[in-house]
């Protein structure tokens, strides 16, 4: 069982969304917490936010998690100053949708250089610190429901995301004689930053049926704060894929069980998407 009591805890993405939810939560439960992000007034918000509710913050830095040498220099300050890690949470990421062949090479590479090398970084620069001080841990990874269905519009997002299930599959049997555990979190929709900061590469999106179904997104949310509960619950019973939606749980059951009414399901969405894109080059 994970509890963050007096834990050092990494947490990247944590100006906005997920990140800043679950820092606001670990906080709350006595972890201590290393944070950055690279939204330098985000992450100085939440630390305001943090601070106001006595939480303990060992250091912060603003980086961006794609600059191995900057993800490097924090590493060697941290470790200096504070130690080993305890817990590593990988949060920070990008989303950019849109038809494949819309999409250029440099959306598959920034998808890849955040949400793959980003968490690659700091496992790289983290991790072994934490294997060395053999006090085992554990190291949690927010992959998304496009880690586990191919998804229409979401080709470069999904290579990102089911790459780190990949990994993160591999290190469960890496990790286990280091009693660090590991966790995949796989978010269905979380009422955060994401849902502007959006990118659909070809698509106008200020348009009455781009509002309407980022409407219906938003309905079937789950704000920040619940799914930041439901991924520190996951931690504290050690679950190895955590859920911060229940349909997702169910459709990767279907997934692996009966897979057939899950891709009626997903091939109307891509319908939908298609007639999105249908209007808009009428
Ligand atoms: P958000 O946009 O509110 O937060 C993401 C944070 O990552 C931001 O603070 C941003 O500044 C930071 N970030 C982006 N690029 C960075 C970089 N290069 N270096 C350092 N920090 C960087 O979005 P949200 O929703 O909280 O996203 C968190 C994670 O959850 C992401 O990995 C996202 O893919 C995943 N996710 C989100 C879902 C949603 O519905 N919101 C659904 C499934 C997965």
């Amino acid at each position: 069982m994970t509890t963050l009591r007096d834990q050092p805890c990494l947490i990247t993405g944590a100006a906005s969304g997920i990140g800043r939810a679950v820092a606001l939560a670990a906080g709350e439960q006595g972890a201590k917490l290393v944070l950055t992000d690279v939204d330098a007034s985000g992450l100085a918000d939440t630390l305001a936010a943090l601070n106001e509710r006595g939480a303990r913050v060992l250091a912060s830095r603003a980086l961006d998690i794609t600059d191995h040498a900057a993800v490097r220099a924090f590493a060697d300050t941290v470790h200096a100053e504070h130690g080993a890690m305890a817990v590593l949470m990988n949060v920070a990421g990008i989303a950019i949708w849109g038809p494949v062949e819309q999409l250029r090479l440099e959306h598959w590479r920034a998808l890849v250089e955040v949400n793959l090398m980003g968490p690659v970084h700091v496992i790289e620069c983290f991790l072994p610190t934490m294997v060395a001080a053999g006090r085992g841990g554990h190291l949690v990874t927010v992959s998304s429901a496009a880690g586990l269905f191919g998804l229409p519009w979401h080709a470069a997002y999904n290579a990102s995301k089911f790459a780190l299930r990949g990994m993160s599959e591999a290190m469960r049997y890496d990790l286990k004689r280091h009693r660090i555990r590991v966790s995949l979190v796989c978010p269905g929709a979380v009422d955060t930053g994401l849902v502007r900061t959006l990118r659909i590469v070809g698509i106008d999106q200020n348009t009455p049926r781009v509002a309407r179904l980022k409407q219906r997104f938003q309905r079937h949310a789950v704000s920040p704060a619940e799914a930041a509960r439901r991924i520190l619950k996951g931690l504290e019973k050690n679950r190895y894929l955590i859920y911060t939606s229940p349909e997702i749980r169910l459709g990767y059951w279907f997934k692996r069980k009966f897979a057939w009414p899950l891709e009626r399901v997903i091939a109307l969405i891509g319908r939908q998407l298609e007639a999105v894109a249908r209007e808009q080059n009428r």
